[in-house]
């Protein structure tokens, strides 16, 4: 399989969490607050988009596509890494809201909507601007022996970051939510 391909197959799976946070996040806004699907979208984003696919972009992608001339600063990797922070703030201000809202804190209903809806934005644009812009441009940098040893690495960081199996409980994951959610 090519790399390319294994991270736009993952940014699949990433949209399809953010059609259920985006079902679940409109309910919020009127104070009905989904919490079981809040904590295992949060879980999804924190394992499988942030310590799997975002650490296979930092620490392997990005690096190689610089090294074969895509520039970092000021260029479209930096912005790129900017906005896998600024999701991981979101994130942080979900989770947070979540809890006190979990303590009692009623008020905490329309943050925990505002977070999603940044974090559903921001994302989904951001995979947008990968797919269509720096995935083919990285495409036309990277040579077969690149594509290889980055498959190679894809693996290992894989089994070191989050174990064997992942892929399968969260693609078992998102399927239970979309049919409790009624969206597919
Ligand atoms: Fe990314
Ligand atoms: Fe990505």
């Amino acid at each position: 399989m090519d790399p390319i391909e294994v991270l736009m197959h993952e940014h699949r799976m990433i949209e399809r969490m953010l059609k259920v946070l985006t079902a679940v996040a409109q309910k919020a806004d009127t104070d009905e607050v989904d919490v079981d699907t809040f904590e295992k979208g949060i879980d999804f984003i924190r394992t499988f988009a942030d310590r799997c696919h975002h650490a296979k972009e930092e620490g392997e992608f990005y690096p190689l596509i610089e090294q074969r001339g895509i520039p970092k600063e000021g260029g479209p990797i930096g912005m790129m890494l900017q906005e896998h922070d600024m999701g991981r703030n979101y994130v942080k201000g979900m989770d947070e809201a979540l809890r006190k809202f979990k303590d009692g804190d009623k008020s905490q209903a329309g943050v925990i909507s505002r977070n999603a809806v940044g974090y559903i934005n921001l994302l989904s644009q951001h995979i947008q601007k990968e797919d269509n812009i720096l995935y083919p441009m990285g495409n036309r940098v990277i040579s077969d022996s690149d594509r290889e040893a980055l498959i190679e690495r894809f693996e290992e960081l894989e089994e070191k970051e989050i174990g064997k199996g992942v892929h399968e409980k969260y693609h078992l994951l998102v399927e239970e939510l979309e049919a409790k959610l009624n969206l597919n």
